[in-house]
């Protein structure tokens, strides 16, 4: 067992989670753990055709590098962030991720992920299933509309087309499948400090996170 740091950050889609993990990583220095990236990129080699195995090395050849606004995601040489971080993929990660054999394909890299940083983890199960042992929980909401257009301001600025009922529908969709499924349910770990971000900045988010992390740094 390894006696790093863990945060984890755990919440819905589009709820601002990778935005907070981003900044509050840079901020402390430590490494980042995309774990909705690598359901995405599971879905992504998925439907190219290859198997579990090979999806699991594929995997773990993956680069993660947090820039200021983006996480870029990378295999080998190739940039495929734009590749996984669209709705189709989301859509074949929900599904996907419901699946026993994909959660068991990716738990150890998840938990083997730059085993001597300190690390911030973002995902659904990152404060219950993966690392249950982590120093510090957050579990970030945010309402269906809310996160919805924060999507919609995203996408677009990606340069991606897409219609707010739409994406509504499709977040509330994929958030009853994320909520009312048997393996790792999204749901907040006992130990968890939940925030509601509807009605607050990503700065005040981040400025009350990283209150809560020194707090946990100085222990
Ligand atoms: O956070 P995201 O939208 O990039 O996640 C993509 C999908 O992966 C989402 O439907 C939920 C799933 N996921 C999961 O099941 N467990 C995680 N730890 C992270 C993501």
């Amino acid at each position: 067992m390894s006696n790093r740091l863990v945060i984890t950050i755990d919440g819905p889609s589009a709820a601002g989670k990778g935005s907070l993990a981003r900044n509050l990583a840079l901020f402390l220095d430590f490494s980042i753990l995309d774990s909705g990236a690598l359901y995405r990129a599971f879905a992504y080699f998925h439907n190219q055709g290859l198997n579990n195995k090979e999806i699991e090395s594929s995997i773990e050849k993956l680069m993660f590098i947090p820039e200021k606004d983006d996480t870029k995601i990378f295999y080998e040489d190739t940039d495929i962030t734009s590749s996984i971080r669209n709705e189709e993929i989301a859509k074949a990660a929900s599904k996907l991720s419901a699946l026993s054999d994909t959660r068991k394909s990716l738990i150890d890299i998840q938990r083997n992920f730059m085993p001597s940083n300190n690390l911030v983890a973002d995902g659904r199960d990152m404060g219950t299933v993966v690392f249950p042992e982590a120093e510090l929980k957050i579990f970030l909401v945010a309402s269906a509309e809310v996160r919805a257009k924060r999507r919609y301001l995203e996408l677009q600025n990606r340069g991606q087309e897409v219609n707010m009922r739409d994406l509504i529908a499709d977040i509330e969709q994929r958030d009853m499948k994320d909520k009312t499924r048997t393996l790792s349910p999204l749901i907040p770990a006992e130990d968890s400090i939940v925030i509601d971000s509807s009605n607050m900045s990503l700065d005040e988010v981040l400025s009350f996170t990283k209150k809560l992390a020194k707090k946990e740094l100085n222990k």
